[in-house]
């Protein structure tokens, strides 16, 4: 019987599905590969590119053919053919040869289409309503009034009536705003897409989205209409309230840009200009920390169809460009991803009812009413009760994630869309009657990132734990990595991004989201080369603004993990300039290797139970000399030998300045605290001698702690690795278990369904944290679940390799757990693992995509004895890290199911 050829599926460019929009030079190519058997590879493959699309039909062939290449790559290959054509549609397909020889089928064809010149491709004008901006009521809430009075305006309304004379072969939409825009052509939507186009640095780039509305259009009269919101341009963000409406601009504006490819070949523009009407209507306000007012009386009906009479709106208020660059959304788009229905509905018989979603979450409400008109409407938000019962809403500082509707019709669907609330429960007054069930809808909310992994294991609570770090994610990944969803903050910190970047790339294909970022990254760095705290960067009141240590140092530790965990050089290349003025910036102020200057705002360890006794310098100077190995990797990979000798020559020097002034002959670090461990540990500091002594000082620092641990955002992802690195996997497993705070099981048993900012955020003694800074959503401390994949699970990657070609699939089983399992889906595929034990038995599973190899190590009482379920031995017997008598079974597989037994590992007995 022969073995089918490998088949290529899953095609990407540029990390997303068929993007109608690709800078061209981050035109890159990736796909999997599907196939039966075991040991299944890639030997070679070939790429065609064609322009295709709008007519004229182009017949002079493809403009890339990039031959049969002999190469197992399939990730991130760069296009290397004739110049893309600025707005061009291109398809491309790939084949590949395997290692039967034999060769697939073409795939079918996926696309792609190039960006438009970024200052030259547009003919559009900025428009908003000029001068004459309405004045909205201040809303009657609580807080600071006047700021919100004078910011808070109506949303802008904006149409333009258009005749299409012919038939319309080929039509896009290019569209972008400052502030957020909601697009509609005919009356229907454009997209399903929301907060576009997203948040970035206005006065750097600006992305701008494509749309085929190819269908949207007709022949005769059409109408584009578009409704404009403050955002993140014009409106709150950030713990400065007096700033609002001030960090960027005060208005928001629309540029779009509509251009229709009729059957003949002809073109007709329709472009955002003075031909524009603009008025207001029923969105009396809209903005992301405070919510929206709509009074539905006060909405213009048919306003955004052909047909209404607009004479009475006034000309849009028109500027120029400036030259600014206009950059396609290389990020996925913002979508509504899950509607939650309502776990119990409490009515107070006054008419509040007080809604509980069962979840935390980041989004809104969809509220059907049936009653009278002239029904006010108003939705509080919060993510925990007080105590009394009652929605907890001190810890949204400013924010005040409210929602008002007034109807006007008896029977009314009222939602929100330019805001964005992080709540669990909702407070509704004025609710005409009782609502159902089936009233109440909960819209989630988030950047659109496709899972990645998939974790259960034989305890519950540890099942929620990771269900709550991929919540974490997503009601936080909107656009860029904010801290938090609900309070007057939701900012891009560095330092939280960087602790849990390798954990997000474990649950959810971020690749292209981290991409994004990584430019608004790169915008708020400094002259001085000092990477800023935020990505964007804000001025805010307290706030330095660059260079902390665990926090600039994102600058080089996120692009390393893109790297790592997708094998994306691209992103290297992109950041080389930016990545290497850091480190000269830290040398440079740093002349004797001990990092003591330029700490900016040093946040340390932040919120560490510990926090305050790690020297600032340690943690800094520790960060220091890991930035340093990782650059002296990323020049390797880039092919700079040089730089890859001096950074290792750095880092070397900056270990010694490191272990001069901190570490002891036998071990000791410092004030001994359990980040100056995990940070020399894990980043890899001490000599060898003394590094199992320094492991078991960790140890000890611990159990001095009561078992628990006592780090913050400097330290935390690293933890459980360096204790599971140096034979302390029980430890780390104990630490996993630990019930009292701070724990993250803590955490799952008080009823946490996200990650808490603080470990202690409540506690039955105390009650609420200050409600000045405690966010039940924020995603640091879910670091772990780098761990969970790479330990727990065993899915991790062979030293020095990346994008999961040659794995390392070495489980560490511990604590009560009888089994786990879990998938990481891969660049190159979906990696499967899982394992059970028994008194006496230990079974360990792997199911593999083609194209990877992997070593298999399986740990075990007596080694020798393990079989694959073929039966053969193992190929070498190693040892599993710092366990005395337990060894590993050494297996080396390739794609398919393999399944290896043996003699379990001798019970730790839980000496707790
Ligand atoms: C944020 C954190 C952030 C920190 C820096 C806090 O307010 O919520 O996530 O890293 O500030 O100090």
């Amino acid at each position: 019987m022969t073995t089918p050829p490998l088949t290529p599926t899953t095609l990407r460019c540029g990390y997303l599905v068929n993007p109608l929009g690709v800078a061209p030079d981050r035109v890159a190519f990736s796909w999997m590969l599907e196939g039966t058997g075991h040991d299944r590879y890639q030997r070679a493959y070939q790429i065609q590119v064609t322009p295709a699309g709008q007519p004229p039909a182009d017949s002079s062939g493809p403009a890339w053919d990039s031959g049969p290449v002999t190469s197992s790559c399939s990730t991130d290959i760069p296009y290397a053919g004739a110049v893309l054509t600025a707005g061009r549609q291109y398809t491309w397909k790939v084949r590949v040869w395997d290692d039967t020889g034999s060769i697939s089928a073409w795939s079918d064809p996926a696309a792609f289409e190039v960006e438009l010149g970024r200052t030259d491709g547009w003919h559009a004008s900025w428009i908003g309503q000029g001068r004459a901006q309405e004045r909205a009521t201040p809303p009657d809430l609580p807080g600071p009034v006047d700021a919100v009075a004078r910011t808070l305006t109506p949303a802008p309304y904006l149409r333009r009536a258009f005749r299409v004379g012919k038939p319309v072969a080929f039509a896009r939409l290019y569209v972008t705003a400052l502030g957020l825009y909601e697009a509609l052509l005919n009356g229907r939507r454009v997209g399903d897409g929301f907060l576009t186009p997203g948040w970035t640095d206005y006065t750097r780039r600006i992305l701008y989205q494509t749309y085929d509305v190819t269908g949207l259009l007709a022949e005769g009269d059409n109408v584009i209409a578009v409704i404009l919101a403050h955002g993140w341009y014009a409106g709150f963000v950030g713990f400065d309230a007096k700033r609002a409406g001030a960090h960027y601009g005060a208005a928001p504006e629309l540029l779009a840009q509509l251009v229709i490819t009729h059957c003949d070949g002809s073109r007709q523009w329709v472009v955002s200009d003075e031909q524009w009407k603009s008025s207001a209507g029923a969105i009396r306000h809209a903005d992301l920390l405070m919510g929206e007012r709509h009074d539905l009386a006060l909405e213009p009906r048919g306003w955004e169809r052909p047909g209404f009479d607009d004479s009475g709106w006034r000309p849009a208020g028109c500027r120029e460009r400036d030259g600014t660059p206009l950059v396609a959304d290389p990020g996925p788009p913002i979508r509504v991803t899950q509607e939650i229905a309502p776990r119990s509905i409490a009515s107070n018989g006054h008419g509040q009812h007080l809604v509980d979603f069962g979840q935390n979450l980041t989004g809104w409400l969809r509220i059907r009413i049936d009653g009278p008109a002239g029904a006010h409407v108003r939705i509080r938000h919060g993510e925990v009760l007080a105590a009394d019962g009652s929605l907890y809403t001190e810890n949204l500082r400013t924010a005040r994630q409210t929602d008002e509707f007034t109807t006007c019709g008896s029977s009314e669907v009222l939602e929100p869309r330019f805001t964005l609330h992080g709540f669990r429960y909702a407070e509704i007054t004025g609710y005409p009657g009782e609502p159902g069930p089936g009233d109440l809808t909960a819209s989630v909310v988030h950047s659109d990132i496709a899972g990645a992994g998939a974790f259960k294991s034989s305890e519950k609570w540890l099942n929620r734990l990771a269900e709550n770090i991929d919540w974490g994610l997503r009601g936080n990944f909107i656009s860029i990595p904010t801290d938090c969803p609900q309070r007057d903050e939701r900012l891009g910190w560095l330092g939280d991004a960087q602790v849990f970047a390798r954990t997000a790339c474990y649950n959810r294909d971020v690749a292209a989201f981290f991409a994004k970022w990584l430019d608004d990254v790169s915008d708020a760095q400094l002259n001085s080369g000092a990477f800023a705290d935020l990505a964007p960067r804000l001025d805010l009141r307290n706030i330095r603004g660059a260079g902390a240590p665990a926090w600039g140092d994102a600058g080089v530790i996120v692009p390393w993990t893109m790297w790592k965990m997708y094998g994306d050089i691209g992103v290297l290349h992109r950041h080389l300039g930016g990545m290497t003025a850091w480190m000269d910036f830290l040398e440079r102020t740093n002349p004797d290797y001990l990092r003591t200057r330029e700490l900016g705002n040093s946040y340390n360890d932040w919120l560490g139970p510990g926090d305050d006794d790690t020297p600032p310098e340690l943690l800094a100077t520790a960060y220091w000399a890991y930035d340093a190995a990782l650059m002296a990797e990323i020049a390797d990979v880039t092919g700079r030998a040089d730089d890859a000798a001096g950074y290792r020559a750095l880092s070397s020097k900056v270990r010694s300045a490191f272990n001069d002034a901190f570490v002891g002959a036998d071990g000791q670090v410092a004030s001994g605290t359990q980040t100056a461990y995990v940070l020399a540990l894990h980043m890899d500091l001490l000599p060898d001698e003394v590094r199992a002594s320094a492991a078991d000082r960790l140890v000890a620092a611990i159990q001095g702690a009561d078992w628990h641990l006592t780090t913050g955002y400097g330290a935390i992802g690293h933890l459980l690795p360096a204790l599971s690195s140096t034979g302390h996997a029980e430890i780390a497993y104990r630490l996993l278990e630990q019930k009292s705070v701070p724990s993250w099981r803590y955490m799952v048993e008080a009823g946490a369904t996200t990650m808490w900012e603080r470990w202690d955020g409540w506690t039955a003694e105390r009650g609420f944290q200050s409600p000045w800074m405690n966010s039940f959503n924020h995603y640091a401390f879910g670091s772990v679940g780098e761990w969970l994949y790479r330990f727990l699970l065993g899915i991790d990657q062979e030293p020095g390799t990346a994008g999961f070609g040659q794995l390392l699939l070495r489980p560490h089983p511990g604590g009560s757990l009888i089994w786990a399992r879990g998938t990481y889906r891969s660049v190159r595929g979906p990696i499967s693992t899982g394992w059970r034990r028994s008194d006496d038995r230990f079974t360990f599973r792997v199911e593999l995509p083609p194209n990877v190899s992997a070593s298999v190590r399986v740990p075990s009482g007596q080694a020798a004895e393990v079989r694959d379920n073929a039966g053969h031995p193992p190929a070498s017997l190693g040892s599993f890290p710092g366990a005395r008598d337990v060894r590993e079974a050494v297996f080396h597989v390739g794609s398919g199911v393999h399944e290896f037994t043996g003699p379990a590992m001798p019970d730790s007995g839980h000496p707790w």
